[in-house]
């Protein structure tokens, strides 16, 4: 699919849910439990941010935050969810596998349901991601397990897309890995994530 494409699928996504948010105010659950990781003064990157609840909250942190978002309904809602909670985020719409890509230029980087995309274009949207943060930088990302196609509550339909443990330690190698943990929770976030859930989270540090 072209960025176009890509663009137009995602928005009558977001389009349909009218004035809902598809995935939520709240921030994510895994990221939610982070905050201790995130205050005022920090860069942070949210790729493929959707609607907004993980950036925002992330400003409300008192982080700087640059958030980039391919559809332009999701970035529409985005606006309107960071105006009412009085806080500013740079949105930015961009197709993350065709953008100039900051270098080192963040403290953290967080990437939340980014399965979007095959081993290929995963491949090289993990070196521009990683490439991103400056060294001693983290990265927090959340994805679902292949187990994640029994349970059928969220997610794509491709085994490809989903992560393993062991794909994520070859992904992040050299890195230093604080967190990676596969489990199995039931999570409510929005319409679209809801109920037992497969899940990865990887918080990984970059060499400094
Ligand atoms: C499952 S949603 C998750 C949204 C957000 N991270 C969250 O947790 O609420 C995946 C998001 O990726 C966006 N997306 C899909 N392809 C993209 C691309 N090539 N570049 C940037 N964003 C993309 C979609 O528009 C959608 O908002």
């Amino acid at each position: 699919m072209s960025t176009s494409d890509h663009e137009a699928f995602w928005s009558a996504r977001y389009r349909d849910a009218g004035d809902d948010y598809l995935f939520g105010t709240a921030p994510n659950q895994f990221l939610a439990a982070q905050e201790s990781s995130f205050g005022a003064g920090m860069t942070v990157l949210s790729v493929a941010d959707g609607e907004g609840r993980n950036s925002v909250r992330l400003a409300e942190q008192g982080c700087t935050v640059t958030a980039t978002e391919i559809s332009a309904v999701a970035l529409q809602k985005a606006a309107r969810l960071a105006h009412g909670r009085h806080v500013a985020v740079d949105f930015v719409q961009a197709d993350i596998l065709d953008w100039q890509w900051p270098v080192e230029a963040f403290d953290a980087a967080v990437a939340i349901f980014i399965q979007f995309v095959g081993p290929d274009d995963r491949d090289r949207l993990f070196r521009k991601l990683q490439a991103a943060v400056r060294p001693g930088g983290r990265i927090f990302l959340q994805g679902y397990t292949p187990k994640q196609l029994e349970l059928r509550t969220g997610g794509p339909a491709a085994v490809d897309n989903l992560y393993t443990a062991e794909m994520l330690r070859t992904a992040f190698a050299g890195w230093q890995i604080e967190h990676l943990r596969e489990h199995e929770d039931s999570i409510a976030e929005g319409r679209a994530h809801v109920g037992r859930s497969a899940l990865i989270d990887l918080i990984a540090r970059k060499p400094a």
